[in-house]
């Protein structure tokens, strides 16, 4: 049996394809490297010991993804990653985010009963909650949808109504939709990571690359949120850990007949961390010292959000394992093997 990873060089994608490869699942990834590298397959299959199938190409493009289920038969479910994801660029040119993560999502969706594919997976994210007030902190999968902030945000939360409504017509299609927290880290083989083209956005990348000297110093976003410590809280979820919440996902999906149609589940640790305990985990795991001062806050930041993970542990059997001293570890090991390799 075949599994589709959309997006499947990426950094989420990847580590999903090494764990459903390792769960016996035949992968295709497909995806058109507008933000990965075709390097990432090699490391795959350091890992693996199995070249994932790859074939380069536009989810936008259903001819191309016609082919391409014509060409394996045996896909039975999707995992689609493929997406743009930074949300300050969706500001920018919102189009763009529309048509990509729409429009990527509508063919997948058109193109599953044609060719018998049950079961679709859907990356989405814990932005879709907005600010929770204090009494929906941790959040549920229960917990308001907010106004989006951003139109990457507002993508998720169409695609979510888009897979909502296309079941509820009655399509011959199951879905569990992820709910992502923030995820980190990298393979712990060191052989495949987070890869930020240019200046990285997100915390971790902006971390490592500080300590190596890459960037003069981390700025953290605002020390005067109503917090403990003034910083941010995020619930920053191992990228294995998570790409193995898909596995769980997918085994739902496919062979769970008393499955809703569509589920959808929080991933995430449960717990809350701020920035400034990131800071310092990462300088205590790692004993690399980190440069970095407070600047005013980043426009368009949520103050905290965590997510309740019980439903997770529940029904899909699915529980965050890592520690944050081992995954910041492995993030700064990934990004010396970077540095390896680039020198
Ligand atoms: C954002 C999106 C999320 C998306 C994720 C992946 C929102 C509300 N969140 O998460 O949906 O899935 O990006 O791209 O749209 N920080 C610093 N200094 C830095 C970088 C970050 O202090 O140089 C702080 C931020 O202020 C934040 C925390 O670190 O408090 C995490 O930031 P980041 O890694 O960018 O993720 P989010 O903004 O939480």
């Amino acid at each position: 049996m075949a599994i589709l990873v959309t997006g499947g060089t990426g950094y989420i994608g990847s580590h999903t394809v090494v764990e459903l490869q390792q769960a016996g699942y035949d992968v295709v990834i497909i995806d058109n490297l507008s933000n990965s590298r075709i390097e990432v397959l090699d490391g795959i299959t350091r890992i693996t010991g199995k070249r994932p199938h790859f074939e380069q190409l536009d989810c936008c493009d259903k001819a191309a993804l016609q082919e391409v289920f014509a060409r394996y038969p045996d896909i039975e479910g999707i995992i689609h990653f493929a997406a743009f994801k930074a949300v300050g660029e969706s500001v920018e040119k919102p189009l763009p985010y529309y048509r990509n993560n729409l429009v990527s999502l509508i063919n997948l969706l058109e193109l599953m009963p044609e060719y018998g594919v049950r079961g679709l997976i859907f990356s989405s994210s814990c932005t879709v909650y907005g600010q929770p007030t204090a009494e929906h902190l941790p959040v549920t999968e229960a917990s308001p949808i907010q106004p989006a902030l951003s139109p990457y945000g507002n993508t998720k939360q169409i695609n979510e109504d888009i897979i909502r409504y296309y079941i509820g017509s009655g399509a011959p299609v199951k879905s569990v939709i992820l709910r992502y927290f923030n995820p980190i880290g990298a393979h712990p083989s060191a052989e495949i990571g987070e890869l930020p083209i240019g200046v990285p956005q997100n915390l971790i990348p902006y971390v490592t690359q500080t300590a190596a000297g890459i960037r003069k110093e981390l700025r953290i976003f605002g020390n005067d949120y109503s917090t403990p410590d003034r910083t941010c809280i995020r619930d920053y979820i191992y990228v294995v850990d998570l790409a193995k919440a898909h596995v769980k996902a997918m085994d739902r999906v496919l062979h769970t007949p008393e499955a809703e149609p569509i589920e959808v589940f929080n991933i995430g640790t449960g717990h809350g961390v701020s920035t400034l305990e990131v800071v310092e985990t990462f300088e205590r795991a790692t004993g690399v010292k980190l440069p970095w001062s407070y600047a005013p806050r980043r426009e368009g930041d949520i103050e905290q959000i965590w997510g309740n993970v019980d439903k997770a542990a529940k029904v899909l059997g699915w529980r965050a394992e890592a520690n944050l001293d081992d995954v910041l570890r492995s993030a700064w090991h990934w990004q010396q093997r970077l540095q390896e390799q680039e020198s």
